[in-house]
């Protein structure tokens, strides 16, 4: 291990995100009463320029009347090159500072972005006396925020999330792509061909490399990495695959951009039962190996290592939480 520990954000479920136009006050009491673990109240490319005002003090006073009781609410603020955003974090921050639990800066480009945010917000946290310090979710979706990603993960003990946008990623490395966050044909190889003379196609992930960029960053600095959207909401069986996919590299999260994703990233990014069954096995052998004074752990016949004992206390923290959050 290295002398240098990585401290982890504040724990929270953070599986599936609801996107919530800011302009569309319709949906604000179905996304508090949804099974969503995150909901996201909109200000930046959901809401068009002439309806940026409006939205902004529909979102305040959303997040003081509605009960969002259980969730974990965040508002995605307007980009730093706009001059939306600084009447974003001032109305949310002096308005709704008790009421809103993460600030999402999207398209992040550098350090000196989340240090700016991060300063203004501070100034109003002390200037209102704020008690409840506003966490950052923060959006990798350009060329230059991915080219300094590491600088980034770093820059604020705010930050609890990394978040890959995968349609502004695309256009901003000018990436072919079909539909938001699905595949390309286009991204496979032939192999050679067969005794029969024939040759396969073999589509690729052409987000694995973003995706796991983002995951090193975002665990190197004790953050959680989250998938961004899937466009094609009638095609549930290629969100689900994609949200497989960016949990077997390790995201703990996807977006949902309509309530029928949300289902399917709970289930997906829960731990299974056998894990979680597991898990417990390996701690309770651990308080037993100690109750009697014995240094190495074993179950099963099998020695258990230090890595295994820390990740089966993650897992049977989350789970309780899934259990507090489906109970509750
Ligand atoms: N939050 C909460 N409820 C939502 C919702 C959302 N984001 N999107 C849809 N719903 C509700 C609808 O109001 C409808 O409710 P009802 O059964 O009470 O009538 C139900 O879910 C089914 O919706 P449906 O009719 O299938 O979809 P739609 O045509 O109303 O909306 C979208 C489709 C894509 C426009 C809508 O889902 C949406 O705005 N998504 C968010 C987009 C976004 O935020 N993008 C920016 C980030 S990428
Ligand atoms: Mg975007």
């Amino acid at each position: 291990m290295s002398f240098q520990i990585v401290e982890q954000a504040t724990p929270r479920l953070q599986r599936s995100e609801l996107a919530v136009p800011g302009n569309q006050t319709h949906l604000f009491e179905k996304a508090a009463a949804s099974q969503a673990d995150v909901v996201f109240l909109d200000l930046e490319d959901s809401v068009a320029p002439q309806d940026k005002p409006k939205a902004r003090a529909d979102v305040v006073a959303a997040l003081n009347d509605i009960d969002w009781t259980g969730k974990c609410v965040t508002v995605r603020i307007n980009g730093l090159d706009t001059h939306f955003m600084y009447r974003d974090v001032i109305d949310v921050m002096e308005q709704a500072a008790g009421h809103v639990d993460m600030i999402m800066i999207p398209k992040v480009g550098t350090a000196a972005d989340v240090y700016a945010v991060d300063m203004l917000i501070t100034q109003i946290e002390m200037a209102k006396s704020v008690r409840k310090r506003v966490g950052f979710s923060l959006i990798i979706e350009t060329a230059l925020g991915m080219n300094n990603i590491s600088d980034i993960a770093s820059a604020s003990p705010r930050t609890e999330a990394l978040h890959f946008g995968v349609a502004d990623f695309a256009a901003s490395t000018k990436a072919q792509t079909t539909n938001i966050g699905g595949a390309n044909p286009d991204y496979a190889m032939l192999t050679d061909a067969g005794p029969d003379g024939r040759r396969e196609r073999h589509w690729g992930d052409m987000w694995h490399f973003a995706i796991a960029r983002m995951v090193v960053a975002a665990r190197a600095n004790g953050l959680r990495p989250i998938d961004g959207p899937f466009g094609d909401f009638s095609d549930s069986e290629g969100y689900r695959a994609t949200a497989r996919r960016a949990a077997a590299l390790g995201c703990e999260g996807k977006w949902a951009i309509h309530p029928s994703q949300i289902q399917p990233a709970n289930e997906i990014f829960s731990p299974s039962e056998a894990e979680v069954d597991k898990a417990r096995h390996i701690l309770h052998a651990l308080a037993e190996a100690q109750k009697e004074g014995r240094g190495a752990v074993s179950l099963d016949g099998r020695l258990i290592d230090l890595a295994s004992v820390r990740q089966a206390e993650v897992m049977v923290r989350k789970a309780e939480a899934i259990a507090r959050r489906e109970n509750g």
